[in-house]
């Protein structure tokens, strides 16, 4: 995926040097909220996202990734205090993912698999159901498609599905993987399917620190 230069973005997946890794890098309080987790699978996730953080981070502010300024905020998502940095994470099944960036940043990673055709009506506005037609792809990489990059932008906007995936517009460049957002405000995106995963990667559009 070719992403703008103001982002930082990396993709790390589960192996059990990885795991290790990733669990050597956590903060006390990371490792406190890792044992409280009963899922096994929900674990893993945690310790590859906060990983793949800490690693970007690390290497932003060149310091070690054990260092690296991360809190959560009272809304779930994730801040890097004192620094100018935005940042959003993601996990599905073996993979995680997180981007950097000045401007405010969403990511989302999702696996494709079969979902409902009911799903587009909580995905789509109804205007935006000839998507359905003009985007080539098969079903279910398109509702994987279309919710990815309205739930990158959702977490952008730090609401996550508080917001209904409705109140955002798109405008999809299949072959160019880039899409257009729009709410309130409008939103770029970019966008690769590989591996049966989607990543979609939002920022704000015309922020200052998208043109820095
Ligand atoms: C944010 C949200 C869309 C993430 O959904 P998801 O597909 O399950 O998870 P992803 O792997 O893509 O992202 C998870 C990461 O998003 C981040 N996140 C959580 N809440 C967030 C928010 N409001 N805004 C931005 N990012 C958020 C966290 O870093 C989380 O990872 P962590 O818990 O390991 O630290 C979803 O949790 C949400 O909508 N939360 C807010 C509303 C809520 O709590 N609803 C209950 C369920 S509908």
């Amino acid at each position: 995926m070719t992403i703008p230069d103001h982002i930082r973005l990396i993709q790390v997946q589960r192996t059990p040097d990885a795991l290790e890794e990733a669990s050597s890098v956590l903060s006390g309080i990371e490792r406190e909220r890792l044992v409280g987790f009963r899922s096994v699978a929900r674990r893993e996730s945690f310790a590859l996202g906060r990983h793949a953080a800490r690693t970007l981070l690390g290497s932003a502010l060149a310091c070690d990734p054990r260092e690296v300024p991360l809190e959560v905020r009272e809304d779930g998502s994730l801040d890097v205090p004192g620094t100018p940095w935005n940042l959003s994470i993601s996990h599905s099944g073996v993979r995680a993912a997180a981007a950097i960036s000045r401007a405010e940043i969403g990511i989302d990673l999702e696996h494709i698999r079969v979902r409902p055709e009911s799903l587009f009506r909580f995905i789509l506005h109804p205007d935006e159901m000839e998507l359905r037609e003009r985007v080539d792809l098969p079903m279910d990489r398109q509702i994987v498609l279309f919710w990815a990059l309205k739930e990158s932008v959702l977490k952008a906007k730090r609401t996550g599905l508080r917001r209904s995936p409705k109140s955002l517009r798109l405008e999809i460049d299949l072959d160019q993987g880039s899409a257009l957002i729009s709410g309130e405000r409008r939103w770029e995106a970019r966008f690769e399917i590989r591996d049966e995963h989607v990543l979609s990667v939002s920022w704000l559009a015309d922020s200052e620190s998208a043109s820095e």
